[in-house]
Parts: structure tokens; C-alpha cells; sequence
């Protein structure tokens, strides 16, 4: 059954996972904020990742490098000359189009390799027209860098700066200080985890193409005659990390770029792609960007940048790159566990089936009756359970209502505080996908939820 964008949209807003931005001024496009259960998601989305891929492998560190950047670092990179889309304008109702996308859904012909003028000239021989208002009337097809710049308060040569495009260059700037500062060996990595910005010409399909969103990126730095086994080695760990994450192997898929596709740093990249509800589109890719990075900041910098060996000659070591979206890990797996069910009894529910690591709220009690002493052994069980994460305490409504609120979240477990409990020391725990309850003794919960969810 395909699940519909519109009501994942509506569900995140509802139970505070993702707001659109700034919406008492009437909403600032394309920017969103992670609301109370969406930074929890995020929180542990990133902390599964950093615990998985930097510090349980020894032969990874991590660093937290700046948003901003020296100016040069973005001649270097190429991002100045390169990190370009094709725009166009319409003029008569001021949309703003990627040029190269509105000739390729009207000619199915690639525009890869062809200059501004040429891309003009497809548009105006070929009566395509804006896809808002219906109209010819564009202006000449111009490069947009997507690259967002500010200024700085200092004036003189460096008052421009940009905000990092990728978080990757801070990696490579600080190449030589992790490598003076600590024992690493060949092969290395220097992961982090950060902000990115784009000034994407058509962002959209929720959190999927943001201008502002994270990313959670490697540099791995190898010899160059090893590229081979270790790109394999790392596509094999970022699809295991996929099923980490709860996504079912049917639903993301290899894409291996094309020579002629490829960005101007990488000589291969193969893509993660996953099935969302709008397409199979990318979720995270994995580049083999040579020692073009090292070598170019090298140059613009006059530092030397290389790998030395005792006895050996010194060279600019070769590096893989996975990466990983932050805010596309979010969407994959909210659209995965999204699931509308209809129940035996003829109703219906809508539940995320989250994987219990991922999930915002990891427990929820609820009191049978808000009275007798119930609520108060309720909030003694929730202490025990607060070294699973977040846990709730949560009175409101009746018992099926509280099902359902936790189900729409994700909950794994609930657990139901009753009379009985004040008999005999025992409560009742409900899983979340199953909805089958099983009474235990309150002795034996955090054993059981460690055991069946949280190990
Ligand atoms: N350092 C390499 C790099 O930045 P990329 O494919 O342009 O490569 C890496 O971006 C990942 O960042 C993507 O696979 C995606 O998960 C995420 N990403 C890129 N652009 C994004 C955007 N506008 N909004 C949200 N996530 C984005």
C-alpha cells in the first residue's frame, strides 16, 4: 500500500516530531523544526550513528569542525567554480526553475555537459512552458551557486564567507591536526556530525530536499591501491547501518553514478536510494573522492598535506566518503514505520513502527485510575525505567486512547499500573506492534523490556 506524504506530514505536525518553521509570520519555505519528539528521534539518530560508526571502531575519531570555513577552502574544493544549478526565471509569474529539470520532463533528454546558452535554446525551440502559469517567457538560462554566503564584520580580502555546503571540507582542514595530535594509522577515518547549507533552487517533499539540514559524514583515508576492497567494505556497512535503522531491504536500493554523472571530486559513487511515498530518490551515498581534496588543499594553502610512512616516501593518502543525511534518515524511517491498520473489532489505527532505538519515547506508564494510589506507584515504576531514555507518565483519557497517542509516536511499550498491582506487585506491559499485553512482576520489568527491546 503506498503511504500517503500527506498524512506523515500531518501526523509529525500533530504530535510535535517536525513543525514547519517560523509559522506565526506565516512560514518561512522550506525550513522545518524538530519538535519536542522530533528532536529525540534526531538525537538518537545521530548518537546510534556516532556510537556505530566512530566510537565502537578503532580506527575511527570524531571532530566538531566549524560551520564557516577560511573563504579559500570553497576555491579549493571546487564548490566555487562547480557547485552550480541551471536557473532559469519566469517571467510572467517570477517562478524559479531549475532549467535542466524542465527540459529533461518535457525532452526525457539528459542535460548533462550542456552549457547556459545551449539549455536557452532547448527551452525556447521546443515550446516548453513554465510549469506554474503556463507561459513562454523566461529569462536566459544563468549558473546559480548554491552555496550560501554572508559577510563578515572584518572588511579587506576574506569579508565574504560562505556557510559549508558539506561538513566534509572541515574534515579535510583539520586532516593534519588530528593526524599530529593522535596515534591514528593508515586507514583512517574523522567522522562528524553537523549542519550543511544549500540554496537548492526547488527544495521540497517535506524534510527530503531542505536549505538548511544535517549531515553525518566519513573521510576515510587509505592507501591508493586499496580503494577497491574498502569501497566495498564500506557500502556493505552503511547497507547494514540501513537495517540498523528498521528499513526493510526490499525498500532501498544500490545506484551506481554514471562516469559522466559524477560530481567533480569522485572517480566512483553508488547511491542508497529508498522508496518514500514521492519516488525512489537518494538517501545516502558513498564517494571515492581520490586525493583530489588533499592534493587541492595542498596547493591553495602551501602546507603539505601528506601521509609519511618511517623509511617510505611521503604521499597525499587516497579517501572514501560515506554519507549520510540526517534529516533523510528521519523521513526514511518515519515512512517506514508509518502504518494505518485496520483492527478486528472494525476500527482503526495509526502506528509508527519505529525500531525501540529510534523511538522518541521509549516507555509510557499509565495509572488505571487517577486516584487510590495509582498514579503514585506509577511515577516509582517510571524512575526505574528512565535508563532506558525518555519514558512518560501518562494519565489522560482512557486506556485505549492512551494506546492509540502512544502507538501514533511509536512507543514500543506500555506499561498499565491496576488495582492488582497494589495486591501482588505485578503490571501489565502491551507491545506496541502486536498489542498483546502479558502481566509480569514489576521485579522482573526492566529485565524483561531490557531482554525484548532495548538490548
Ligand atoms: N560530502 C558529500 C556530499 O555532500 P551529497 O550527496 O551532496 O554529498 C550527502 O550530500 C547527503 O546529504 C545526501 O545523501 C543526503 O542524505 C543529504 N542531503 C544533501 N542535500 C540535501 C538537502 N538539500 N536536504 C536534505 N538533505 C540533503
Amino acid at each position: 500500500m503506498t503511504k500517503s506524504m500527506e498524512k506523515i506530514v500531518s501526523l509529525c505536525k500533530r504530535r510535535g516530531i517536525i513543525f514547519p518553521s517560523s509559522e506565526i509570520y506565516g512560514g518561512f519555505a522550506n525550513s522545518y523544526s524538530y519538535g519536542p519528539l522530533g528532536s529525540e528521534i534526531k538525537k538518537n539518530v545521530k548518537d546510534l550513528w556516532w556510537k556505530n560508526f566512530v566510537r565502537d571502531r578503532e580506527e575511527m575519531v570524531g571532530i566538531d569542525g566549524p560551520i564557516l570555513l577560511h573563504p579559500k577552502t570553497w576555491e579549493a574544493s571546487g564548490h566555487l567554480e562547480n557547485f552550480n544549478d541551471q536557473l532559469v526565471d519566469c517571467k510572467n509569474c517570477r517562478a524559479r526553475l531549475r532549467a535542466d529539470h524542465l527540459v529533461e520532463s518535457k525532452l526525457k533528454i539528459d542535460c548533462e555537459g550542456l552549457d547556459d546558452d545551449a539549455v536557452s535554446k532547448l527551452i525556447a525551440e521546443n515550446d516548453i512552458k513554465c510549469p506554474k502559469c503556463g507561459e513562454k517567457n523566461f529569462t536566459p538560462v544563468r549558473k546559480f551557486n548554491l552555496m550560501f554566503s554572508t559577510e563578515m564584520a572584518k572588511t579587506g580580502e576574506h569579508s565574504q564567507a560562505f556557510l559549508r555546503p558539506e561538513t566534509a571540507q572541515a574534515i579535510f582542514l583539520d586532516y593534519k591536526n588530528v593526524v599530529d595530535s593522535t596515534r591514528v594509522k593508515l586507514p583512517f577515518g574523522i567522522g562528524q556530525i553537523g549542519k550543511a547549507f544549500r540554496n537548492e533552487i526547488t527544495p521540497g517533499n517535506f524534510i527530503f530536499r531542505v536549505i538548511e539540514f544535517e549531515q553525518m559524514e566519513i573521510e576515510y583515508f587509505i592507501r591508493p591501491e586499496n580503494w577497491e576492497k574498502l569501497f566495498e567494505k564500506w557500502f556493505d556497512a552503511m547497507k547494514n547501518w540501513c537495517e540498523e535503522i528498521g528499513l526493510s531491504p526490499e525498500n532501498f536500493h544500490e545506484y551506481e553514478h554514471a562516469p559522466e554523472k559524477l560530481s567533480h571530486y569522485s572517480k566512483r559513487t553508488i547511491d542508497i536510494e529508498y522508496d518514500f511515498p514521492f519516488g525512489k530518490k537518494e538517501l545516502y551515498g558513498l564517494a571515492y573522492r581520490t586525493d583530489f581534496d588533499l592534493t587541492q588543499h595542498e596547493k591553495f594553502s602551501n602546507q603539505k598535506l601528506r601521509w609519511r610512512d618511517e623509511g617510505g616516501e611521503p604521499f597525499v593518502p587516497h579517501v572514501l566518503e560515506p554519507t549520510f543525511g540526517v534529516d533523510r534518515t528521519i523521513l526514511a524511517v518515519i515512512c517506514e514505520g508509518f502504518c494505518e491498520e485496520k483492527l478486528e473489532d472494525g476500527s482503526e489505527r495509526v502506528v509508527l513502527k519505529i525500531v525501540p532505538k529510534l523511538a522518541p519515547v521509549k516507555v509510557a506508564v499509565f495509572p488505571l485510575m487517577k486516584k487510590d494510589g495509582l498514579p503514585e506507584k506509577s511515577r516509582e515504576i517510571l524512575e526505574k525505567l528512565k535508563i532506558f531514555g525518555l519514558v512518560q507518565y501518562d494519565d489522560g483519557g482512557a486506556i485505549g486512547k492512551r494506546y492509540r497517542r502512544h502507538d501514533e509516536i511509536g512507543t514500543p511499550v506500555c506499561v498499565t499500573v491496576d488495582y492488582e498491582t497494589l495486591e501482588n506487585e505485578s503490571v501489565t506491559i502491551r507491545d506496541r506492534d502486536t498489542m498483546t499485553q502479558e502481566r509480569i512482576k514489576i521485579s522482573e520489568l526492566v529485565a524483561k523490556l531490557s531482554e525484548k527491546y532495548f538490548s
